[in-house]
C-alpha cells in the first residue's frame, strides 16, 4: 500500500487527482454487455471497473424460500481476487456480505415486488478493478442493470460517498482519500430523493454532516442524469420517440401494476423440470437474501476445499 500524503488539497484547491473538492470522477456505462443475462452494464467510475448483471423475475428454487407475496432480491456484491493491490481470497467475506446487505436494501424501496410473488430477482454486481467506491459503483451498476432488466421499478438508485481530508469535504473519495482520509459517508438516493443506504466511517461534525448529505444528494443527481442518458441512448430508438425517459419506465410500472403481468414486461419464467431438481439442492451462500439470518459467522461455512489453507488475503 502507497505511504499517506503530506497534503491531500494543494494551495489552490485542487486535489491530488487535480479535482474539485466538490468534482466526482469521470463516469461512464454501457448497458447490455452480457447477452446470457436479462439486464447488465459496465460501468467505469475513475479507475473504478464493475460490471452489474440482472437475472429474473424468476421462479425461486428451493420453493420454502420463496415469498408469498412479493419477489425476493438477492444481491453479491464481489470484488475479483485481481481487483486490488493484495490478491483477496475468492468467495464471499464479512466486507462482502455486508456491502451486498446494504446494496440489496438500498433498491428494495424502488423496486415493485409485490408483482412477482414467489419470483427471485438476481443481481450480480462484479469489481473488476478497484479504487475506492466500489459499492457505490456496483449500486449505479445494478441500477442500471436492473432498468435494462425491464425490472419494474419506482425509479432509478444512484450512489456516490463524501469523504474528508485535510479538514475539509470531497465529493467521490479516491483510494488515498478513502484509505488515509478523516471519514467516508456513502448514501444513496433514489429518483424520488428518499435516501435508501447511508454508511459512515469515521467522524463528521454536526454542520459536516448536513454539508455531506447535500453533497452526496447533488453527487447522486448527477449520476442519475447520467443514468437516464445512457436509458435514453440504448431504448430511445427502441421505442421510436425523443421523449423517451425513467418516465416511461414508470408508466410501464404503472401498466403492469393495473394489468397484472404483462406479456411484454419482465416475467418470471419458467424452470425446467430437471433443473429445478437440482436446484432444489443447490443454495449459493454467498448471495445475500431478505429474511434471512445474517452474521451469524465471520466465514462462510462451505468453503471449495482447494481455499481451505489459503489465508484471509495474500499478496499476488
Ligand atoms: O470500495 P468501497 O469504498 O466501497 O469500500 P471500502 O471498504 O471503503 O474500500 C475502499 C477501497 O479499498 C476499495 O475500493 C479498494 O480499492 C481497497 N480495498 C482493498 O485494496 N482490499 C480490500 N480487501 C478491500 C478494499
Amino acid at each position: 500500500m502507497s505511504d499517506k500524503p503530506e497534503k491531500f488539497i494543494d494551495e489552490n484547491g485542487l486535489r491530488l487527482d487535480g479535482r474539485q473538492v466538490d468534482e466526482m470522477r469521470p463516469m461512464k456505462m454501457e448497458l447490455g454487455v452480457i447477452s446470457r443475462a436479462d439486464g447488465s452494464c459496465y460501468l467505469e467510475w475513475g479507475k473504478n471497473k464493475v460490471m452489474a448483471a440482472v437475472y429474473g423475475p424468476r421462479e425461486l428454487h428451493p420453493r420454502r424460500m420463496q415469498k408469498a407475496d412479493s419477489v425476493l432480491i438477492r444481491y453479491r456484491y464481489n470484488m475479483a481476487a485481481f481487483s486490488v493491490e493484495d490478491r483477496i481470497r475468492p468467495g464471499p467475506n464479512r466486507r462482502s456480505i455486508e456491502i451486498s446487505k446494504v446494496s440489496r436494501e438500498a433498491f428494495e424501496p424502488v423496486v415493485l415486488t409485490h408483482l412477482y410473488p414467489g419470483a427471485v430477482i438476481d443481481v450480480f454486481a462484479e469489481v473488476l478493478q478497484a479504487d475506492a467506491g466500489t459499492r457505490t459503483a456496483a449500486i449505479n451498476a445494478a441500477s442500471m442493470a436492473l432498468a435494462d432488466a425491464g425490472i419494474p421499478m419506482k425509479g432509478l438508485v444512484a450512489a456516490c460517498a463524501v469523504g474528508k481530508v485535510d479538514g475539509q469535504l470531497v465529493l467521490d473519495l479516491n483510494k488515498a482519500e478513502d484509505n488515509f482520509g478523516d471519514a467516508d459517508f456513502p448514501m444513496t438516493f433514489t429518483q424520488d430523493g428518499e435516501v435508501s443506504l447511508v454508511q459512515m466511517d469515521g467522524n463528521f461534525t454536526q454542520e459536516e454532516f448536513k454539508q455531506a448529505v447535500e453533497m452526496c444528494k447533488e453527487g447522486c443527481q448527477k449520476i442519475l442524469g447520467m443514468q437516464q442518458e445512457a436509458l435514453r441512448n440504448k431504448f430511445a430508438g427502441e421505442l421510436s420517440t425523443d421523449e423517451v425517459d425513467v418516465e416511461l419506465i414508470e408508466e410501464d410500472v404503472v401498466e403492469a401494476e393495473s394489468d397484472d403481468v404483462d406479456e411484454g414486461a419482465a416475467e418470471p419464467e419458467e424452470v425446467d423440470e430437471d433443473v429445478e431438481e437440482s436446484q432444489d439442492d443447490v443454495e449459493d451462500d454467498s448471495m445475500i437474501k431478505a429474511d434471512e439470518p445474517e452474521f451469524e459467522e465471520d466465514e462462510p461455512e462451505d468453503e471449495p476445499e482447494s481455499e481451505e489453507d489459503e489465508p484471509e488475503e495474500e499478496t499476488a
